[in-house]
């Protein structure tokens, strides 16, 4: 068995002592997102701090739980709080919490994010429907020994975002009245903001949004063979955008303002996810 495997075998042992709930859908909330977790019909929660070989999440607006239930009639398990590349942590550990979800049963996994709009276009409190990523300013997350057991060597990257899911978000939002942006996820290591030089080359570069997350853990996902979707809620514009200074305190605003339309699309696309 391989070591990463051996690993998450413990983790999943941890669960599996306090619960043999089968999830279908994974889903990770975003920064200032974590609203969505009230309206599980709970089965039981297990705090990240309590499975054995697992990384813990220091970011306040970032519980680091997982939350076990029913959401839209459909069996899910959300991620509550992530952990992140700038907590110091390894690629590989940044993604232990997804492949868990997968292990655990899931077979579609919805990751969403706050991020910084790239594309002028783009305002703040828009939802983007991720229809890809780039993943070249961190490190890969497969790096190192292969998982044989969860995927191969030299995975294809080539459609991460599963078309059909990305359909699914689509008509949720035309249900819901939302408006849905599409576009170019890109992943920094975080924890500074971008430089408004960054953001023009990331803008040259084919990217519409900027965040510290999502792509690492879509990787993963997509390696073993899970079914991926992402939403990104544009919290900011990016930096020399507009004539104004980055923080978190804002992310978190803009997260909080948009939370009812974020939950109403996330709540329909999971209702009918397939
Ligand atoms: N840059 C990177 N990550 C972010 C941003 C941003 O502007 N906003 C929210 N997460």
């Amino acid at each position: 068995m391989s070591e990463i495997y051996e690993k998450l075998q413990k983790s999943l042992e941890s669960i599996r002592k306090v619960t043999d709930f089968v999830p279908e859908i994974g889903i990770t909330l975003g920064s200032g997102l974590g609203g969505l977790s009230e309206k599980i019909e709970k089965v039981c929660e297990i705090s990240y701090k309590d499975i054995e070989g697992f990384p813990v999440s220091t970011v306040s607006g970032h519980d680091g739980k997982f939350i076990f239930g029913t959401l839209s009639g459909r069996k899910v398990v959300v991620m509550s709080g992530r952990v992140h590349y700038y907590e110091g942590y390894r690629m590989m550990e940044v993604v232990t919490p997804v492949r868990i979800m997968g292990l655990l049963g899931a077979k579609i996994i919805l990751l969403t994010n706050a991020a910084g709009g790239i594309n002028i276009d783009f305002n703040p409190g828009d939802l983007m429907l991720i229809k890809d990523h780039i993943s070249v300013f961190v490190p890969n997350p497969l790096i190192g020994q292969n998982a044989d057991e969860l995927g191969t060597r030299f995975p294809d990257m080539s459609s991460v975002y599963d078309k059909q899911l990305q359909d699914q978000i689509k008509e949720a939002a035309r249900v819901t009245g939302v408006d849905l942006q599409r576009g170019v996820y890109v992943q920094l290591s975080g924890p500074s903001y971008e430089t408004p030089a960054e953001i023009r080359m990331l803008r040259n570069l084919g990217a519409d949004a900027a965040g510290m997350s999502t792509v690492v853990e879509a990787i993963a996902a997509n390696h073993m063979g899970l079914r991926v979707a992402g939403i990104s809620c544009i919290t900011n514009m990016a930096a020399g955008i507009l004539n104004q200074p980055l923080n978190h305190e804002e992310v978190k605003a803009t997260a909080d303002q948009v939370k009812e339309k974020f939950e109403k699309l996330v709540m329909e696309f999971i209702r009918n996810a397939r």
